[in-house]
């Protein structure tokens, strides 16, 4: 588990860095999927998942690095609810008003060309009132490919997926940042989750 200190500052440098370990104008993103229980990204026609532990199916966070910013009252990896197979990264949020959480992947290792399947299922629930949402945004490369809003007036408690299809272009590093916003509500706290992720050409 990595402590909180500076992390915010440490995730965007990071980012910053990412964005210009590219010398080539991004690819058109097509696709981006913000459909809920749609094509998975572990479905035939896909080839060898280029993550590591991209489901946690270790039963730790071995292979991804995590920041975190804000108020978290627990996170780790959680037999509770996953999408798949037994575990999934499950972190709580007793933050009042905006938390972050981002776990990343490095040395990926993707060819050089080739279009690249990119993906990830992700879950927010908890008690928040109206003004309550969870933000996931999934990067590769530096690029943004995937992004869901999850609120109490939509897909509240539900696996989604998000992700897209991209070319490869070397890519070498895969980021999903997870914004919490309680709204100022004090609950039980904002519980999101991080499951099965996915890294590999399309077939
Ligand atoms: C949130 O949870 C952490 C860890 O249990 C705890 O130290 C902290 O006091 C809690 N904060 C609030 C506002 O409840």
């Amino acid at each position: 588990m990595q402590t909180s200190f500076s992390v915010f500052l440490l995730s965007v440098l990071i980012l910053a860095g990412l964005q210009f370990t590219y010398a080539h104008p991004p690819d058109l993103v097509r696709n981006p999927s913000t459909t809920h229980n749609s094509r998975s990204p572990t479905t035939p026609c896909t080839s060898t998942n280029l993550l590591q532990n991209p489901s946690f199916e270790t039963g730790s966070v071995s292979s991804w690095t995590e920041f975190v910013t804000g108020s978290w009252a627990s996170r780790g990896i959680s037999k509770d609810a996953p999408h798949s197979g037994a575990f999934a990264f499950r972190a709580v949020s007793n933050s009042t008003s905006s938390s972050t959480l981002t776990l990343a992947q490095y040395e990926i290792g993707a060819p050089d060309s080739g279009e690249m399947r990119v993906g990830a299922w992700v879950f927010a629930a908890g008690g928040v009132g109206e003004m309550g949402s969870v933000k996931f945004t999934l990067f590769a490369g530096g690029r943004v490919v995937g992004e869901v809003v999850l609120s109490a007036r939509s897909g509240w408690g539900a696996w989604s997926q998000i992700g897209a299809d991209v070319g490869s272009e070397s890519l070498r590093a895969m980021t999903v940042t997870v914004v919490v916003d309680a709204g100022g509500v004090v609950g039980e706290g904002i519980v999101v989750g991080v499951d099965d992720l996915w890294v590999g050409l399309v077939c």
